[in-house]
């Protein structure tokens, strides 16, 4: 199959190069957008990233260029419009599962960090100055760790909380997960979670029920002194909101690896340009925020997986014309 693979960066060109097998794959590095699509032109899929731009505008145009499959190498696909996609008869696969612990771990690594101030601690040495003052964290052991969702990455992260750790667990989700309850997690409602939890990570879906799950009468209602970790889907968090909550001291400390606008940031070397979004901007300057970018999946052994779903599933595609069912992304299954 011939496949044009947008926004190509070297590691996943690497990625793919060595678990490719009969697929005819060009590498383009733009990211994929109306302006760019027609580059499909002559191949039968695509392969996109979190940050291609997949609207009704860009299928539009990848439909009348001959593209039939759309194949999404990540596991979130809030990102793409799938009634455009499928009134125009496009097939849309992604990868499910390739390593919750990759992010589970991104996510503990942001907790504890910002628990312990390690970004600041960091800049301190290196300038020569070991003062501790302002560096003062909490034991984590014996605290309430709230998880919202406890899906694959969210029972990772349960288990290296609760059972590593030993915080007491609240778990959030409306479908709750055996092996998190075998944990002695305790499922209960949003509001106990938020009102109990010292350390809040949001492990659930980007959908029109969770969009600014976490918003300003959130904030009013977590511990002053609860870390937030979102490792999930930016729009989770409604980020003027967040600065607010910042300024006003109702939350101790967050962390972020998603952004709600973090396409126009995002996976790009702007150190030349400086950041040109006034919200995002305003939250570098808290010294109780870290913000990473979007690199919560970035281990050798996910990028491995996802080169290996991904050309399987067009490998599936090809030969039996549709795809293996949690591989398989539909508006009817996925927006209802
Ligand atoms: P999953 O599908 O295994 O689990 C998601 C869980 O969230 C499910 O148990 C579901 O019932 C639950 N859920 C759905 N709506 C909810 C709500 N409103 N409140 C509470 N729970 C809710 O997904 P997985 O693999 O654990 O991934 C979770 C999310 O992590 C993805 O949707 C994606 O947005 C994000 N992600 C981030 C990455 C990064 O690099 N930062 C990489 C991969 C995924």
């Amino acid at each position: 199959m011939r496949i044009a693979f947008f926004s190509a960066k070297p590691y996943d060109r690497r990625a793919f190069e060595v678990a490719e097998s009969r697929h005819d794959i060009t590498y383009f590095d733009a990211r994929l957008a109306p302006a760019t699509a027609p580059l499909a032109e002559g191949h039968e899929a695509v392969c996109a990233f979190v940050s291609d731009d997949l609207s009704a505008g860009t299928l539009d145009i990848l439909a009348a260029a001959g593209i039939r499959l759309v194949l999404l190498r990540s596991a979130g696909f809030n990102h793409i419009d799938l009634e455009a996609a499928e009134g125009h008869g496009l097939v849309v696969a992604r990868v499910p599962a390739y390593s919750p612990h990759a992010v589970a771990e991104h996510a503990i690594a942001l907790a504890l960090a910002l628990n312990r101030r390690l970004h600041r601690a960091h800049n301190r040495v290196r300038e020569g100055n070991f003062e501790l003052a302002g560096l003062l964290g909490v034991d984590l052991h014996g605290k309430t760790a709230g998880i919202v969702g406890t899906g694959r990455i969210g029972a990772a992260a349960a288990k290296i909380l609760g059972p590593g750790f030993g915080m007491r667990l609240l778990v959030h989700d409306p479908y709750p997960n055996p092996e998190v309850q075998a944990m002695g997690a305790s499922y209960v409602d949003i509001d106990t979670l938020l009102v109990e939890s010292d350390l809040v990570s949001l492990h659930c879906p980007l959908t029109p029920e969770s969009y600014h799950l976490l918003n300003a009468s959130a904030f009013a209602r977590m511990k002053p002194s609860a870390i937030l970790v979102n490792t999930s889907r930016g729009g989770l968090v409604d980020t003027a909101a967040l600065v607010d909550a910042l300024k006003e001291g109702q939350i101790g400390a967050v962390a972020l690896d998603v952004y709600e606008e973090e396409g126009d940031l995002f996976f790009q070397d702007l150190s030349d340009e400086g950041v040109l979004d006034d919200v995002f901007a305003r939250l570098l300057t808290f010294p109780n925020a870290l913000i990473t970018g979007h690199q919560g999946f970035f281990t050798a052994e996910a990028l491995s997986a996802i080169a290996e779903t991904t050309l399987s599933n067009a490998t599936a595609f090809d030969r039996d014309g549709c795809l293996p069912e949690p591989n398989a992304v539909t508006a009817a299954r996925h927006t209802a």
